[in-house]
């Protein structure tokens, strides 16, 4: 009779399952920044809107969760996602270095380019963005949520943060460049998220996806700096 083998090998020893793993990671944060997106566009409706808006993400499904409860189920779902997503991320690189002796960059090779190595833009930068993304979260934070840092002064609104902090150009600068990086690592990573769970089974899927992973990025980079850009030109004000 055969017996089962006792030195199973874990799931996370297969690349395949790493991969899949920082897919579903980066896919939940993709729908946590269309839906943040869409909420920073509240800032157009006055601050009574917005700070509503921001009181009312902390009382949702009152009395069923305490005070607060569901904002910080999101954000244990967003902390496991972007920790699955990070970890994942550098035991691959890990893998890939020790398989080429330390030139990981160099294995996509290909005709189709003039440095004989098939990589566009976006996605040679997938590591440099993603520090750029954790670093720009971090202080994203301090500024605007538990307000550490303020630009243009501290306040309990969060409506007056947010006008406080874009009134002055080089917050708004530093917003543009941090959302530029995060935009180029979503315009390959959207597209990698979908391969690598293996819905890319054609050219026209390629084709319908890489078109998707553009049009998000689009969408968010547009749709997150709309608010800085009219706060900082004095279309929305105190
Ligand atoms: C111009 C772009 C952005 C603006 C104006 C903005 C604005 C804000 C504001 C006002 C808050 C505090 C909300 C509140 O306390 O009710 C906040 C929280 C937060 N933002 Fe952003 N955000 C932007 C981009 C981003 C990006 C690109 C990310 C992620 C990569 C991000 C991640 C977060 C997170 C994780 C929180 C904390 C949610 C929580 O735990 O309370 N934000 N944002």
């Amino acid at each position: 009779m055969m017996s089962i083998s006792p030195t199973r090998t874990r799931a996370t020893a297969s690349s395949s399952a790493l991969h899949a793993l920082m897919a579903v990671g980066g896919l939940i944060m993709v729908l946590f920044l269309l839906a943040h997106m869409y909420g920073n566009l509240k800032v157009f409706a006055g601050q009574e809107a917005f700070d509503g808006y921001s009181a009312y993400l902390r009382t949702v499904l009152e009395p069923l969760l305490p005070y607060g409860g569901a904002l910080w189920i999101l954000r244990v779902i967003l902390l496991l996602s972007v920790g699955t997503h990070i970890w994942a991320a550098f035991v691959l690189w890990h893998r890939s270095r020790a398989a080429t002796g330390g030139r990981g960059g160099y294995r996509y090779q290909s005709n189709a380019h003039r440095r004989g190595v098939q990589r566009s833009y976006s996605s040679f930068t997938m590591r440099w963005g993603g520090l750029t993304i954790a670093l720009f979260v971090v202080y994203h934070l301090l500024h605007l949520t538990v307000n550490v840092i303020s630009p243009g002064g501290a306040s309990e609104s969060p409506y007056l943060r947010m006008v406080n902090g874009f009134s002055i150009w080089w917050v708004v600068l530093s917003y543009a460049v941090a959302l530029v990086a995060l935009c180029l690592h979503l315009r390959h990573g959207i597209f990698s998220a979908l391969a690598s769970l293996g819905a890319a089974t054609s050219e026209v899927r390629r084709r319908r996806f890489n078109q998707l992973a553009v049009l998000i990025s689009a969408i968010l980079l547009l749709g997150f700096l709309v608010p800085p850009l009219c706060i900082l030109v004095g279309w929305v004000g105190p």
